[in-house]
């Protein structure tokens, strides 16, 4: 079964602001799929939508097996919106027991998870401080301990880690993995790049409301493979005729079969030429992104 699996979404807000311009994704059971893009991009406007937040347009897919917009599902769903705010003068134990109350779990449930959740989150010895004295990072934690305060089979993460710091953002990544061990899948947006590199095994890109790419980080950076060879000195004549594309004195050779440089190392080496570098290179999710947002030929750009 697929978590979410959706086709076609369309949102356009009033004002006709085309947010959404037909989003096709599907997210597979158990995995982390990523779902990035620029500010404005629609990542939350789709969230919102899953969640049912707000109407779309035109929707048409399902999620957990069941149509988008049944309410029954969502009691399956753990959900982190952005920029969430919780009333500041509840502690953060009733926090967790407020929204455990709002996802109908039971009493007794709710008590075993909230001291669960608030240990696994790092918020330890805060559950009795009201949470208008937490700092933005712990007011994020708190907001992840919320959303799996139904115990859910599947994650909707907006931006879970904007505003935490370093430290903070690597321990929720090792959640989120160990999340997934346990058999849940997670949607995340995010604009760390890097992060989302870590630990996604899936990513899709969008840009202006249309998905520009879509699959694993390893597939989708496939074809940009090369090994770079960097020399001292000039390039020789023969070594330009063996190569892609050449960058002041470093050789690019497109591809990611080492056998094919070996008869070029073997000739550079025999014509005395210092070798300084051999790097295998490839596109990490930056310049994938980059790429995505610069690209107005990718198939399905927005107009
Ligand atoms: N309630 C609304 N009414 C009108 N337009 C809206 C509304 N909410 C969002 N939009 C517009 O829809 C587009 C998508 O917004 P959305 O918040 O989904 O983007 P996003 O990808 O989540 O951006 P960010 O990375 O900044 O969170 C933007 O152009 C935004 O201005
Ligand atoms: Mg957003």
């Amino acid at each position: 079964m697929t978590a979410i699996q959706i086709n076609g979404v369309v949102k356009i807000y009033r004002g006709n602001v085309h947010a959404l311009q037909g989003v096709s994704l599907e997210v597979m059971d158990g995995e982390i799929f990523g779902l990035l893009g620029p500010n404005g991009a629609g990542k939350s406007t789709l969230v919102k939508i899953l969640m049912t937040v707000i109407h779309a347009t035109k929707v048409s897919g399902a999620m957990l097996g069941k149509p988008i917009g049944d309410r029954l599902t969502l009691q399956d769903v753990g959900y982190l919106p952005e920029h969430h705010l919780f009333p500041y003068y509840l502690t953060g134990k009733q926090v967790l027991h407020h929204y455990g109350a709002l996802a109908k779990v039971t009493r007794n449930d709710r008590k075993t998870r909230a001291s669960k959740l608030l240990h696994r989150l790092g918020l330890s010895g805060w559950e009795n401080k009201k949470v208008g004295t937490y700092s933005k990072g712990m007011l994020q934690r708190l907001g992840i301990a919320q959303s799996l305060m139904n115990d859910p089979k599947l994650l909707i993460l907006d931006e879970p880690t904007d505003g935490v710091d370093p430290v903070g953002r690597r321990e929720i990544r090792d959640l989120l993995a160990e999340l997934r061990e346990e058999g849940r899948a997670i949607f995340l947006n995010s604009h760390l790049l890097s992060e989302l590199e870590m630990v996604c095994d899936r990513v899709a890109i969008m840009v202006k409301g249309l998905v520009r790419m879509q699959g694993t980080i390893d597939s989708l950076t496939k074809d940009s493979k090369r090994y770079e060879i960097t020399i001292s000195g000039a390039i020789p004549d023969w070594a330009t005729a063996c190569c892609d594309e050449i960058q002041n004195n470093t050789m690019i050779i497109r591809g990611d079969d080492p056998l094919v440089i070996q008869p070029m190392l073997d000739r550079l080496r025999v014509d005395n030429t210092t070798i300084i570098s051999v790097k295998p290179v490839r596109e990490n999710l930056e310049d994938l992104f980059m790429r995505a947002v610069d690209n107005k030929d990718t198939p399905g750009a927005a107009q």
